[in-house]
């Protein structure tokens, strides 16, 4: 079987390569496999060696797979439909001690560029938002159960939306009336919120919005700070069986929150000399990159190694 387009490009790929070095033989742990893109870069510089692919979304995890198996023939690839919040669990059961992981947060473009899946507005779909389609609740199930100042807090504290009270009380009062069940819905629902205010904004006005509502159906926030209390606590216990003991670590952000939890918990190691930090400064896309995918404007890449004495 061959793989058709990807339907995302990987951001700062070059970038994450210098900082997780990968060499010929290694073990590699990438907890958001997504089109498998970076993937299938490190399979073929660890070629052969061995990669675990995790991913939350089943369909991305089947693509990431025969695109990775398809690049790097003599590598073993092993996959787990998972959180990565379950990351030190989900190694330890398939036998894997990395020396690198990589984790690229938020969701891939095809994943956007579905309609049905939810998580845009360019075209109408159902309120989903789901990255597991297993799990039950959808946007638009948290939209009908949430009151309108834990809506109004949703979409400020994630979204960091100065409008969202105007949002929140638009979207009750509608919702009294109507279910809002479909993206292009709530789109016009925000954008009416806006009123003259939607002029000013260079994005649409819906688009933080539906980052508020993804990031919260998914309990992205959570996963990330349990995903990095496992790294820390590995790094503590000299890489916990499922690091090795000088494993590179890579985590790429694409929100102010995120990043703020990554660099916290790798600075905190760095302090305590259990990590050497990439750089100080979180690694950007440059111009070039941006000018040809727009979505790497807002990646910050941070990275550690452990250190073994
Ligand atoms: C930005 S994409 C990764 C793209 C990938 N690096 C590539 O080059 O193709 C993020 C992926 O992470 C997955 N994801 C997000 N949160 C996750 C979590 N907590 N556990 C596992 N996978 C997650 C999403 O389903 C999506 O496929």
């Amino acid at each position: 079987m061959s793989v058709g387009d990807p339907g995302h490009v990987p951001v700062l790929l070059t970038e994450v390569l210098d900082s997780i070095a990968p060499k010929p033989g290694d073990c590699c742990i990438d907890a958001t496999a997504g089109r498998g893109g970076h993937a299938s870069a490190i399979a073929r510089a660890i070629n052969p060696g061995r990669i675990l692919l995790i991913d939350r979304d089943k369909e991305n995890l089947a693509y990431a797979a025969v695109r990775v198996r398809e690049s790097a023939p003599e590598t073993r690839v092993d996959t787990v439909h998972g959180d990565f919040r379950n990351v030190a669990e989900i190694a330890t059961k398939a036998g894997v001690c990395a020396d690198m992981l990589l984790a690229d947060l938020g969701i891939s473009s095809n994943q956007l560029d579905q309609a049905e899946r939810g998580f845009g507005f360019q075209n109408d779909g159902p309120l989903d938002m789901r990255l597991d389609r297993t799990n039950p609740y959808s946007a638009a199930d948290l939209l009908g159960a949430l009151s309108e100042s834990d809506i109004a807090d949703m979409i400020f504290n994630l979204g960091e939306d100065p409008f969202a009270r105007l949002i929140a009380r638009k979207v009750v009062q509608v919702r009294a009336r109507e279910p809002i069940i479909t993206t292009a819905h709530l789109a016009r629902l925000v954008r009416e919120a806006y009123g003259s205010r939607a002029r000013d904004s260079r994005l649409h006005p819906a688009t933080r919005t539906f980052m508020a509502f993804r990031i919260a159906v998914n309990d992205e926030l959570n996963a990330l700070e349990v995903f990095l209390k496992s790294i820390a606590s590995a790094v503590r216990s000299k890489g916990g069986g499922w690091l090795s003991p000088e494993a590179r670590v890579a985590v790429i952000s694409f929100h102010s929150l995120e990043d703020r939890q990554v660099k916290r918990t790798f600075v905190g190691l760095a302090d305590q000399g259990l990590v050497c930090r990439a750089s100080r400064k979180p690694v950007i896309a440059g111009d070039v990159e941006v000018a040809h995918n727009p979505r790497s404007r807002s990646a910050k890449l941070r990275a550690v190694t452990i250190l073994s004495n």
